[in-house]
């Protein structure tokens, strides 16, 4: 099986490969793992006034799971934390061109936004925004 030009070039390239302080209120940490053959994906965003000014990656797996994180860390930057939120692992499939037996490696990324993001909120009380009434 051939990687896709673009996987190969994010492989061969990673984009805001590394990390970011882990413990800084302003950063949110998404550590994920991939059942179906134990790749594990770190990735990182810096949050400013609701804007992703930073991402970093670290992922130890195939050469899809590394380019499908470079990517993400690629869209990360400059959205907001709700349109961070939409990013599914499709678009990435349909970017990088993955085969169905390398989908699971952009799921592991899209599961390591939601992670990074629910860190961010957890830490800063953001996603707790109650529906409506008191209690
Ligand atoms: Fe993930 Fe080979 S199966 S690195
Ligand atoms: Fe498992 Fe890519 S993440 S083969």
């Amino acid at each position: 099986m051939a990687y896709s030009e673009k996987v190969v070039d994010h492989f061969t390239h990673p984009r805001n490969m590394g990390s970011l302080p882990k413990e800084a209120p302003d950063v949110g940490t998404g550590i994920v793992g991939a059942p179906e053959c134990g790749d594990v994906m770190k990735l990182q965003i810096k949050v400013q006034n609701d804007t992703i000014v930073d991402a970093k990656f670290k992922t130890f797996g195939c050469g899809s799971a590394i380019a499908s994180s470079s990517l993400a860390t690629e869209w990360l930057k400059g959205k907001t934390i709700e349109q961070a939120a939409a990013i599914k692992n499709t678009d990435i499939v349909q970017e990088l061109n993955l085969p169905p037996v390398k989908i699971h490696c952009s799921v592991l990324a899209e599961d390591a936004i939601k992670a990074a993001l629910s860190d961010f909120q957890h830490k800063t009380g953001a996603g707790r925004q109650s529906g409506r009434g008191a209690g």
